[in-house]
């Protein structure tokens, strides 16, 4: 078993990856201060697939448990499905040591830490992420959300979880296009902190595409470290941690943009990642060879490089100007300045970002 641990002072806690771990969750469980009760927040999806190997490992240990299922899909993370969890935890007398458990991909992961971080206040949570995604980034790191029909995240919380339990065979099941999304925040890792890593993602395509599992436990151990560092020096992304949000302007506005229907988010922050790549390139920070060597590894792992041709650059900007980063109506983005290193809270011209779109 691999562990990571999250420095956090009284909120750090541990990631522990390892394969076939789904049945044993429960018995981890009884070293925590947790009371009985505990209630899985699934889809019909994820349980059907892995949901009674994580309840019966629960019950093994005489834990209190049920199962809250929500539909699956990202439109059901919103303020709705979290009120309905919230009055099944209330209706059921759960209590503040009561504990919640998501088990799921990213959807599953910020409804459950949100309604975790409101209810009474506040009452521990346990990830299991079951996409790769959730895997190497939204399980760590403690930011929860749900959508408003005016925006995407923008109610949420910081509120860790007081555990990741990553269990690697459940990517045996998951589609290839939600893998392979998973697996650009993963190239993500390499760009924003280790050149060294980002060499072994290029050298390792064929391993990791065909999910042979040492390299999914190196990579999603990697990808945590990374994450655990980052989140443990800026937990509340005060400058640093926004560098996890690399490819993330271009990206967001790709997918507002096209009303979130024909990208996944790792396929348009890949998009997001290579454009915003290219501006550093124009700007005189990433060399020519750096530049090609991103395009081509989100290219040979089969991930989108190009704009969509339906969206223009003065569209891409408008959605970029709406972004989180951004202060007094200027563009910040986070662009790499080498491979392993970037520049944050780069003040980027408007006329920059319209000529690396349209160049
Ligand atoms: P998702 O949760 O929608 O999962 C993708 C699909 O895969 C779903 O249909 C799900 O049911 C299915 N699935 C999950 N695990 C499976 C498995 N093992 N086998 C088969 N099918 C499986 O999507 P996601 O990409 O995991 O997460 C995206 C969400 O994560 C977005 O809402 C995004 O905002 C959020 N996010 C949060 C953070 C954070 O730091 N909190 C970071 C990145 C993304
Ligand atoms: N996924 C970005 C962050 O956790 O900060």
């Amino acid at each position: 078993m691999e562990k990571i641990r999250v420095e956090l002072g009284e909120r750090s806690y541990e990631i522990l990856i390892d394969s076939d771990n789904l049945s044993s969750v429960g018995e981890r469980l009884l070293r925590f201060p947790i009371g009985k009760k505990i209630a899985v927040v699934s889809n019909p999806t994820v349980a059907e697939l892995y949901g009674q190997r994580v309840l019966n490992s629960l019950k093994k240990e005489a834990f209190d448990v049920s199962l809250i299922l929500i539909p699956d899909g990202e439109t059901y993370k919103d303020y709705f499905w979290a009120y309905h969890i919230l009055t099944k935890l209330l209706e059921m007398g759960f209590d503040r040591k009561s504990c919640l458990i998501a088990l799921g991909g990213g959807v599953i992961g910020d409804i459950t830490g949100f309604v975790a971080s409101l209810y009474m206040r506040g009452i521990p949570y346990i990830q299991i992420p079951t996409t790769l995604l959730a895997q190497v980034d939204s399980s760590v790191g403690g930011k929860t959300a749900v959508n408003h029909s005016l925006g995407k995240n923008m109610i949420g919380t910081f509120w860790q979880p007081a555990l990741v339990w990553i269990d690697v065979d459940t990517l045996d099941t998951l589609p290839e296009r939600e893998f392979l999304s998973g697996v650009a925040e993963v190239i993500k890792y390499g760009v924003i902190w280790d050149a060294e890593f980002f060499e072994f993602l290029e050298k390792n395509r064929n391993k990791i595409l065909s999910r042979d599992k040492n390299s999914l436990i190196k990579i999603i151990k990697r990808s945590c470290e990374i994450k655990s560092e980052v989140v443990s020096r800026d937990e509340r992304e005060s400058a640093l941690r926004a560098i996890l949000n690399y490819g993330h302007s271009v990206g967001h506005a790709i997918e507002t943009l096209t009303g979130y229907t024909s990208y996944l988010h790792g396929e348009a922050i890949s998009i997001g990642m290579v454009y915003e790549a290219k501006l550093s390139h124009m700007l005189g920070f990433l060399t020519k060879e750096e530049f090609e060597r991103i395009r081509k590894i989100f290219k040979e792992y089969g991930l989108p490089i190009n704009m969509p041709a339906i969206l223009e650059s003065s569209d891409i900007i408008k959605a970029v100007l709406l972004d989180k980063k951004n202060l007094q109506g200027k563009i910040r983005m986070v662009i790499p300045e080498k491979i392993g290193k970037m520049k944050i809270n780069f003040e980027v011209n408007e006329n920059e970002l319209k000529r690396a779109i349209d160049d």
